[in-house]
């Protein structure tokens, strides 16, 4: 008997879903499989009481299929918060494909995982994330209208990154306003880690305000180019997170506020547009909020996203768009008085309003 052979935790750590931490309350999770094409998907629903289940299709190489499996559901659990707190009639959802995008991606897997969208009628709604992209989003669209993020040219949205960019702009003039009496950026030194699609505009933004901007990249060229093109300086010190700046600005992976990091940090303000920055909620979001750093959390602030790509289906322009993710200037501030005046971290105040949300409408479906 396996109860025998193991403890009680290390049988829990075996139940391949409903055991899984991150499961945390999904209301359904398809495994996706065609043997023609390779396909190997799984789509995560977390939450529909709000709408539909919104949020991107990630192809990434795992390296088993519990990463997988484990990083679709906590993706999805993050889309339910997101659009929650961001006001949108939408639920969580996010799929992922097991593979490498560059070297096992082809158009017939692509269809036949928009087949298995198309079969879920509605309740999940995919769209493009790390491995996906536009095109793969129009070739979705071939064999389902469940999808956004597609070309403009067939009435898509375009390109989500430069509204993702001034929702992170907006919440970090919020946070600069709680934390430092002002939410003008100008002289302030902010250090910016990752300048891809998200990075670059921000910069824009932030140099034009006059900000002074230190960038970090694994790619020596792009931070050359944030030199050439916008005046940042590239961060030559040894470590980053010690960095003598006001503002930290994770813009390119998670988990990079954790246990090494949570009490180096010297900036006063920390907003970016990284998903999951805290490695662990509840200990370094505490961590943080004990040594007086402002956190504009995440989810919250990156929302410029998923706001535009909502935009095609309750149809409104780019223009719609942009006034609602500057609104994440207001909820962010919203967030730094709840948490202050409710003695708790951004991170759990930020859930909290989310999940009353979410209740509230509970209990009016349940009226109807
Ligand atoms: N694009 C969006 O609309 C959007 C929306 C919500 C959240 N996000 C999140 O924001 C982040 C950035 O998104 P993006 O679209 O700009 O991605 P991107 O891939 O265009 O850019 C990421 C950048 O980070 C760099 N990078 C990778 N590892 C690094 C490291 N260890 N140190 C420093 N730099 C590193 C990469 O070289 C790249 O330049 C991601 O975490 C993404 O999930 C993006």
């Amino acid at each position: 008997m396996t109860s025998e052979i193991t403890t009680p935790v290390e049988l829990k750590k075996m139940d391949p879903v409903f055991g899984q931490l991150s499961f945390d309350n999904h209301e359904q999770i398809v495994f996706c499989h065609d043997k023609d094409t390779g396909l190997k998907a799984i789509i995560g629903i977390h939450n529909t009481v709000m709408g539909p289940a919104l949020g991107g299709t990630r192809m990434w190489n795992y390296a088993n299929e519990w990463e997988a499996l484990n990083d679709v559901l906590r993706l999805s659990r993050g889309m339910t918060f997101k659009s929650a707190i961001t006001g949108l009639n939408l639920g969580g959802g996010k799929a992922v494909i097991i593979g490498d995008s560059k070297a096992d991606k082809t158009p017939e897997m692509i269809t036949r995982f928009g087949e298995f969208v198309n079969s879920l009628s509605g309740k999940y709604i995919t769209a493009e994330d790390v491995g996906t992209t536009t095109e793969d989003m129009d070739r979705i669209h071939k064999v389902t209208n469940h999808v956004t993020g597609i070309s403009e040219s067939i009435g898509g949205s375009g390109n989500p990154s430069p509204v993702t960019a001034y929702g992170v702009y907006m919440g970090m003039k919020a946070a600069a306003k709680y934390q430092f009496g002002s939410d003008n950026l100008e002289g302030k030194k902010v250090l910016v880690q990752g300048t891809g699609h998200v990075g670059e505009t921000l910069i824009s933004y932030l140099r034009t305000e006059g900000a002074e901007v230190l960038v970090s990249d694994i790619h020596q060229d792009k931070m050359e180019n944030m030199v050439a093109k916008y005046g940042a300086k590239i961060f030559t010190g040894a470590d980053l997170y010690a960095a003598d700046v006001d503002i930290y600005s994770p813009c390119a992976l998670g988990a990079t506020i954790n246990d090494e990091t949570v009490n180096k940090i010297k900036a006063k303000v920390i907003a970016g547009a990284a998903n999951n920055q805290l490695a662990v909620e509840a200990v370094h979001g505490q961590i943080l909020r004990e040594r007086g750093i402002a956190y504009a959390p995440d989810f919250l602030i990156n929302a410029g996203g998923i706001i535009n790509v909502y935009g095609e289906i309750v149809k409104y322009g780019k223009d719609q768009a942009m006034k609602m993710t500057e609104n994440i200037y207001n909820t962010t501030l919203e967030i730094f008085n709840f948490a202050e005046v409710n003695n708790m971290t951004t991170q759990q105040a930020a859930m909290q309003i989310a999940q009353n949300r979410i209740d509230q409408r509970k209990k009016e479906n349940a009226a109807k």
